[in-house]
């Protein structure tokens, strides 16, 4: 390290989902954070945009949780969850099913949300074939949907970029088409009108492949992919759908859980509560990773009290309920409950969407989507140099003290949802002026 907290060799970490070679010629260093700021090295306070990576939804360094991770690691560090237990993990998993929708109270712990989905996914089969479904092997995912990076969440995944390396992924899988059609639903506000038809496309792939469709995963909201809201009824169809064919419904709540809409889970502002649900980022405020995946009990008794004795779900990790996560976990859903997240986010909500939906008419802003604490805002890609002007906008924020996040050239924000609209002014006011900086 130098004087200021630097690293003097940035070599050997390869960076995860980054352009390593510009990141290393010029880094961005943050060092220190807090509430809803972050610090850089030297000292310069950057306004936290997107929850760190849509995760930090209490805001940083929040004493309640670093004390019980302290308590923790001080009275046990660690101890397997394989045919042993610990009083944390159960009390972690019965804290979190109090807050998951009515029916969804059976908690698989993992470490990610790349894990959880591909811990959903596994349970989606073992659950057709303990009810004599076996032919069910087939998985629908959804063009532009982000599942983590795991086989499984990589394959039933659509985002091109994040497949074309690794060759022909798993077998039996397909996908529905997205919901974006900007000629319909362009700068909708929350939910768009237009396109709960796209749904039906199910029925299509059930025409294909007849019955042997596992699940259907999707994000209530697809984030990653650069924040598309589900038009108004397209969950009700695919539930209904889904319903109607022996199919499960999955959704991938590692972005929209733990307040981001508004409620405990974009289920319930979406009004349409899935099979199986996927958790991480917000599970523990990212002090520590984790993640999770809720059942509906009718799921877990058919797999657990249909299997032989022994062993019912041949799966799990290491650090399934790790303790210091499940000290995490219990202390950020007590703040998510005392300090009403959700409550603060849907109170935020229509100042935070005017304030996303002044970016409309900034040189390049194609579109502005939004829903609860999440906004997308969408820039007309340089000719023939994709990514390249949100790339810009991205460094002129961070420069100027506001961390946002892009993906090809669609600005995500997600602050933590105690921001206030002084937060929400200076993030909006910083993003227009780099977008008019990168018009120039
Ligand atoms: C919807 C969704 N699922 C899964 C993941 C993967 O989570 P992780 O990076 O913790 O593996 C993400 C990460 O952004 C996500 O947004």
């Amino acid at each position: 390290m130098n004087e200021i907290g630097r690293p003097n060799n940035l070599d050997a970490f390869w960076m995860p989902y980054s352009a390593n070679r510009a990141f290393k010629a010029s880094p961005r260093m943050l060092a220190r954070a807090e509430g809803m700021l972050y610090y850089t090295p030297d000292g310069r306070e950057v306004i936290d945009g997107t929850s760190g990576l849509w995760c930090c939804n209490a805001g940083h360094g929040r004493r309640e949780i670093t004390e019980a991770i302290q308590r923790q690691a001080a009275v046990m560090d660690f101890a397997p969850t394989f045919q042993m237990g610990h009083p944390i993990a159960f009390e972690a998993a019965a804290r979190l099913a109090e807050i998951t929708p009515a029916g969804l109270d059976r908690v698989f712990f993992t470490n990610s949300g790349s894990e959880s989905a591909d811990t959903a996914l596994k349970i989606a089969l073992a659950y057709q074939r303990a009810r004599g479904q076996a032919q069910r092997v087939r998985l629908i995912g959804r063009e532009r949907g982000y599942h983590g990076v795991g086989f499984g969440g990589m394959s039933v995944g659509g985002i091109g970029g994040n497949r074309k390396q690794f060759g022909t992924l798993l077998p039996h899988v397909d996908h529905l088409p997205h919901t974006h059609a900007p000629e319909h639903n362009a700068f909708s506000r929350g939910q768009p009108a237009w396109g709960a038809h796209l749904a039906d496309a199910l029925e299509g792939l059930v025409a294909l492949h007849g019955d042997t469709i596992a699940a259907v995963m999707v994000e209530p909201v697809a984030g990653s992919t650069g924040v598309l809201v589900p038009p108004v009824g397209y969950l009700k169809r695919l539930r209904e759908l889904c319903d109607k064919h022996g199919i499960l419904l999955i959704y991938d709540e590692v972005i929209t859980g733990f307040g981001r809409l508004g409620t405990n889970f974009g289920a319930e502002r979406l009004g349409v509560v899935p099979d199986i649900m996927t958790m991480a980022k917000g599970l523990t405020n990212a002090a520590v990773p984790m993640g999770a995946v809720a059942v509906h009990e009718s799921i877990y008794h058919a797999v657990v009290d249909g299997a032989p004795a022994g062993i019912e779900l041949f799966h799990g990790y290491t650090y399934s309920g790790h303790p210091l996560a499940a000290a995490a976990a219990i202390a950020s859903i007590e703040l998510h409950r005392s300090e009403d997240l959700p409550g603060r986010a849907a109170a935020m909500e229509a100042y935070f969407t005017d304030a996303a939906h002044s970016m409309k008419g900034l040189a390049n802003v194609i579109d502005v989507r939004n829903i609860g604490l999440v906004a997308g805002i969408e820039l007309q890609p340089r000719a023939g140099k994709p990514t390249e002007r949100a790339v810009g906008v991205f460094q002129r924020c961070f420069d100027a003290g506001v961390l946002i996040r892009t993906t090809g050239d669609i600005i995500a924000l997600s602050p933590p949802l105690i921001a206030e609209r002084r937060h929400v002014d200076r993030i909006f006011e910083t993003l227009g002026a780099a977008i008019r900086a990168e018009a120039a």
